[in-house]
């Protein structure tokens, strides 16, 4: 068993490097990057000035911003075959599979993307998955719904251009009304990073075999795609939208959320570190309200989640476990209200990750640490003599 004797799963209580990226208090509900309070940035950043930030440490300064900017356009395409690939997948194709199949193929439009040593060599590996990325969601989700690609327009902000080639229509101009963009851009900004969790800690492990930057980012999209991970905003709105069909009977619900024997799980509820708020959830919470009153939408399932939220609070299962709310509760009703198809929801909180999973594995790049491989204690057979197929 190579001396070991104890093991943790989850690894609840087991740290896994050393950061100076992202700060969470899950006792007191606190989310900062880079010393930055979450609050703060979702309010007077933009999405690119954050991921500046988590990647390099500092909010830029105007001048840095626009070099960023600009090297990050001298990359916002991708060669044409992406199109062969993208049409090879059949419709049924969950966007997150496509979407970690066309990242890792990056590398092979890449290569030089793979052995990533030096400072300028890593930055301009970033700059080429910041470019590229968007287009890779866009075009995702517009062949899904068999609607032309656009190519994007660089006069336009980085979140507007992700905008523009998600939903500009062919042969009319491209406008936007400036509330979706704030909400999209605050959205991307409170999914930037979260320390060590699961995906993130994908995006170590595999960088540290130093598979390359593209080839670890596919790997965190996998990760993320599961239910109990980001996963959980498509589920949301699943579950909201089970709910209203069912009469909208939410005390039935919390009962099966409850019940060991019902594998029903309050989807959007609980959190490994936070055992308070999610800061971001509140965030979020207020925005849809926001975002659906200045786009003049009524959705039904946002007065559903609201009564789940209202009753899980006044639960004793709930408030004994610490069950609150967490980022993916409320984010599918702005989403939706945005216009973004449910299959999509994951993909959106990929887009908002990567620049965490960039700025975790530059870390753990310059850092210079060494190949994950952690150990086990073995539970199997003890060494057992060969059975010929006549004993068996
Ligand atoms: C994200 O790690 C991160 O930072 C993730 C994330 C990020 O930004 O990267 O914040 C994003 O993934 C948010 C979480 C999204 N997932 C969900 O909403 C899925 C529903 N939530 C749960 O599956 C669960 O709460 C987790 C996965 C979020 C946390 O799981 P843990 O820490 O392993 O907790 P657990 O499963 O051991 O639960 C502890 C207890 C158990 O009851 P007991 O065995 O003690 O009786 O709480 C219960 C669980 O049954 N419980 C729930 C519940 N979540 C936990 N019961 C009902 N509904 C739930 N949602």
């Amino acid at each position: 068993t190579g001396g070991l004797t104890t093991i943790d799963p989850g690894f609840k209580n087991t740290g896994s490097c050393e950061s100076a990226i992202t700060f969470l208090n899950g006792e007191e509900g606190i989310l900062r990057y880079r010393g930055y309070a979450i609050e703060d940035l979702a309010e007077k950043a933009s999405f690119l000035e954050v991921i500046y930030l988590l990647i390099f440490g500092e909010l830029p300064t105007e001048e840095q911003l626009t070099k960023f900017h600009n090297d990050i356009k001298e990359e916002n395409h991708v060669d044409e075959d992406v199109k062969k690939i993208l049409n090879g997948f059949p419709k049924s194709a969950h966007p997150m599979g496509v979407l970690a199949s066309l990242t890792s193929a990056l590398t092979a439009f890449n290569p030089d993307a793979v052995n990533v040593d030096s400072e300028e060599d890593m930055y301009n590996a970033i700059v080429k998955l910041l470019g590229k990325f968007p287009v890779l969601v866009a075009w995702t989700m517009r062949t899904k719904k068999s609607k032309p690609l656009d190519y994007g327009d660089d006069s336009l902000n980085y979140v507007e251009n992700l905008h523009k080639m998600m939903f500009s229509k062919p042969n009319s101009e491209y406008k936007v009304d400036s509330t979706i963009i704030e909400a999209l851009d605050k959205l991307l900004i409170l999914h930037a990073d979260h320390e060590q969790n699961c995906s993130t800690s994908t995006v170590r492990i595999v960088g540290s075999s130093h598979a390359g930057l593209f080839a670890s980012i596919s790997a965190g999209i996998s990760a993320l795609w599961g239910p109990l991970h980001g996963g959980a905003n498509q589920a949301v709105i699943e579950m909201l939208e089970g709910i209203k069909a069912d009469g909208g009977d939410t005390k039935k619900y919390m009962a099966k959320a409850k019940d060991k024997e019902d594998p029903f799980r309050l989807m959007g509820f609980g959190h490994r570190v936070y055992k308070n708020f999610d800061p971001r959830a509140k965030i979020i919470k207020k925005a849809a309200d926001d975002v659906l009153e200045q786009l003049g939408i009524e959705d039904e399932v946002l007065a559903i989640a609201k009564g789940l939220e209202k009753e899980a609070l006044e639960d004793e299962y709930f408030v004994k476990r610490k069950l609150y709310p967490n980022v993916d509760f409320y984010s599918g009703i702005i989403y939706r209200a945005l216009g973004i198809p449910v299959e999509m929801f994951t993909v959106m909180f990929a887009m908002g990750r990567v620049p965490g999973w960039i700025a975790q594995w530059r870390e753990m790049r310059l850092r210079k640490e060494p190949i994950g491989r952690p150990r086990q204690v073995y539970i199997g057979e003890t060494h057992r003599p060969f059975k010929a197929m006549s004993e068996r």
